[in-house]
């Protein structure tokens, strides 16, 4: 006879939780029931869940709870779950399994929080009717796993906690069975986890990472980043007709970018695959192919130094569609991204997205990704100073450069002249590369103070022209910098970045989202004394401007979300003489191309259609719908910023047998 037919049955009779039940579903607490009811569970599937529709015994076919004998196996069926329990299940017997968040005895009675990845429910005790299943869980321990069955009931009013969806309720406890134990002493509370000052390092949290990912917010941040892709798959393929295509992992390497990760071959000794930074010429390829509207979740590598938010590895949304002008691949992305902001987060992005030339964006904001939730544009002023007595000024102009300033709002009063001098925004501007801070204070009385030979240099008509140009009034600060375009604009873009932090002035309930176009084709490398291509080489000039190939605009767009690229993209170029012409600008001779993209040349010759597309960083989209801070925070299994797994411990050596199958020798 099974245990659980043992169980007395308490005769039940369905009690509603008080009148405040209604008040709590009146407040829309209670979350709709869309995926999995406590009605059609998975792992039981197959069962009728007699259980959760009525108020019976669980279904005598259902596999009852047996004690495991010590090192015994077990495996137990559900009739709910722990944070899906509602006042509708009261006086209903149900069985859920979970691990313990919480365990306390008070006056008496054993409480403890049951979890599963669904939430918690509190489970309580009846001593007197069910001295065993006291008696079990009160030897139960955090993160223990067990199976609980008992019946559902409303709680005291003194104990309802609003705070959480099943406060209304507890499950009385029947039959306890614990189907696993914690042997080790855990390196971290799981509950707690992310909170404040008990907040666990991040190394820790990487190194036991399955208990981190038990973790609420890590949970819910891998299940957004799921919701996402499944959204994304759905706009693209149920409603523009995408095909999911896996391009290669054991790929070609290729000159320009990044530093490619290489695969050894084995049968081929002394000869190695590169594992892909962007599927992008086998995306061409299909195009060519005539799959017309590509995309895959694809997985790129770049064996880079790692910056704050880099991975070795990475996830694009990669896209390319053929036979797609301009505008129209604009409005197909602007839908996706406004679908995702507004069924993920509730956000309504604008129709159309404003748009900013990169011209424009350098022009005004120092940076190809601006952030426009706040103001504090650049003005170019080198017209002002061009017969100028202040030497920091007359010299750069005289070299070709040029001066642009930053109007601070009220900044006068905010930053004092010690702070302009050596203060926290001085060290940025020398960071950022600047050899000084050059500023001027506009004074309620009109009058301007700051570097004396600045001011002093300043005629009253100057004085006018600068104060209009920066839109200046009296009491506000103006900060300039002075030099090479390049190298004001970088440094005036990180200024303002700060002192948009410094002072507060990010509006976080708006949201900024943007496409930047019109991208030069090529940036004049120093170091290498060549041009490189600003986005790739295979990337399309703009046909206007073909017959100087090498400062022509490109037909690149970048999509920006609050100062963060999200996604990037071109139309592609898809004949084979201009894509020798831009190969040869940026340094590959015929021979060199021939090697490396032989293939791709070939296939523009073979009935390419013209096609564009775009790849989006999804490991960053994720983490910003998230509200995080890191990508590693949303997902599963990151590397640390040594490129190292601390789960797996991967890189690491291998057999020396290994090494020789593959003509490598260690050093
Ligand atoms: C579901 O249960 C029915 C009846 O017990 C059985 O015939 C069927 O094979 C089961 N299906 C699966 C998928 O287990
Ligand atoms: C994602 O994880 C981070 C870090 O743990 C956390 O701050 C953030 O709230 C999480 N996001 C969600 C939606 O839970
Ligand atoms: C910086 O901005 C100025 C205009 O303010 C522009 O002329 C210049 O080309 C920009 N420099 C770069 C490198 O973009
Ligand atoms: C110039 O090219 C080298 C080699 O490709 C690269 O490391 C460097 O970052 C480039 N410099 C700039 C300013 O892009
Ligand atoms: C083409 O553009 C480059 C770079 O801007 C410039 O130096 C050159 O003079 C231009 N040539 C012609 C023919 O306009």
């Amino acid at each position: 006879m099974s245990l659980l037919r043992a169980i007395p049955l308490l005769s039940l009779r369905f009690r509603p939780c008080s009148a405040l039940v209604h008040g709590v579903f009146g407040l829309g607490l209670r979350p709709p029931r869309k995926n999995h009811g406590v009605r059609s569970l998975p792992v039981a599937a197959n069962r009728s869940s007699s259980l959760s529709t009525s108020s019976e015994a669980p279904d005598a076919g259902a596999q009852a709870p047996v004690a495991p004998k010590d090192g015994g196996l077990v495996w137990v069926s559900r009739t709910g779950l722990c944070g899906e329990l509602s006042p509708d299940d009261v006086g209903k017997r149900v069985r859920i399994c979970g691990w313990v968040a919480l365990h306390r005895v008070h006056g008496g009675l054993t409480f403890l929080n049951l979890r599963d990845h669904s939430g918690i429910v509190q489970v309580t005790t009846l001593p007197n009717e069910f001295p065993e299943a006291h008696a079990a869980i009160n030897q139960l321990r955090l993160e223990y796993v067990v199976s609980i069955e008992g019946v559902v009931r409303c709680r005291p009013a003194e104990s309802i906690n609003k705070k959480i969806k099943t406060g209304m309720i507890e499950v009385a406890a029947e039959h306890v069975q614990m189907l696993n134990a914690v042997k080790s002493k855990l390196p971290f509370l799981v509950t707690t986890g992310d909170e404040g000052k008990d907040a666990v390092k991040e190394e820790i949290r990487l190194r036991y990472r399955y208990l981190d990912l038990r973790r609420q917010q890590m949970y819910s941040n891998i299940t957004l980043r799921h919701r996402v892709v499944k959204l994304i798959r759905q706009y693209l393929e149920d409603m523009h007709g995408f095909v999911e295509i896996e391009t290669p992992i054991l790929s070609k390497s290729t000159p320009e970018g990044a530093r490619d990760y290489l695969v050894p071959s084995r049968v081929q000794p002394g000869t190695f695959y590169a594992l892909p930074q962007s599927p992008q010429l086998f995306k061409q390829m299909l195009m060519v192919s005539g799959f017309d509207r590509y995309y895959q979740i694809a997985r790129c590598f770049r064996d880079e130094d790692l910056r704050a938010d880099r991975q070795p590895e990475f996830t694009q949304l990669d896209i390319e569609m053929a036979f797609m002008p301009l505008e129209d691949m604009l409005k197909l992305n602007e839908d996706l991204i406004r679908k995702v902001f507004w069924e993920i987060k509730g956000i309504e992005l604008p129709d159309p997205f404003p748009r900013l030339t990169y011209t424009e964006a350098m022009s005004r904001y120092g940076s190809d990704r601006p952030d426009t939730r706040y103001e504090l544009e650049l003005k170019d002023v080198s017209d002002i100073f061009v017969d100028t007595s202040f030497k920091v000024f007359s010299d750069a102009l005289r070299s070709g450069g040029i001066v642009k300033a930053l109007c601070v709002p009220s900044g006068a009063k905010v930053y004092s002249n010690t702070a302009l001098k050596k203060g926290g925004l001085y060290s940025e501007a020398i960071r950022s590369g600047a050899k000084g801070l050059p500023f001027l204070k506009v004074l309620e009385n009109g009058e301007i103070e700051g570097i004396p030979a600045l001011v002093s240099s300043l005629g009253p008509q100057e004085k006018d022209l600068l104060l209009k140009r920066c839109a200046a009034a009296s009491g506000d600060l103006i900060l300039f910098a002075v030099g090479d375009p390049g190298s004001v604009n970088r440094s005036l873009d990180r200024l303002r970045l700060f002192i948009a932090q410094e002072l507060g002035l990010v509006d976080h309930s708006r949201h900024s989202i943007l496409w930047v176009t019109d991208f030069p084709m090529f940036e004049w490398n120093d170091s290498e004394q060549r041009l490189e291509a600003l986005h790739h080489p295979f990337t399309a000039p703009n046909p206007k401007d073909l017959e100087n190939l090498s400062s022509a605009r490109a037909l690149a767009y970048d999509m920006v979300y609050n100062g963060v690229e999200i996604g990037g993209g071109s139309l592609r170029i898809y004949k084979r003489e201009v894509q020798q012409k831009v190969l040869e600008i940026v340094g590959i001779s015929p021979e060199e191309a021939e090697a490396k993209f032989g293939y791709l040349l070939e296939a523009l010759d073979a009935g390419a259609p013209p096609h564009g597309g775009i790849a989006y960083g999804l490991d960053r989209l994720v983490m910003l719908l998230a509200g995080a801070n890191s990508i590693r925070d949303v997902i599963a299994f990151p590397k640390t910023t040594t490129a190292q797994c601390a789960l797996t411990r991967a890189p690491s050596e291998v057999d020396p047998q290994q090494l020789r199958d593959l003509s490598l020798q260690a050093q």
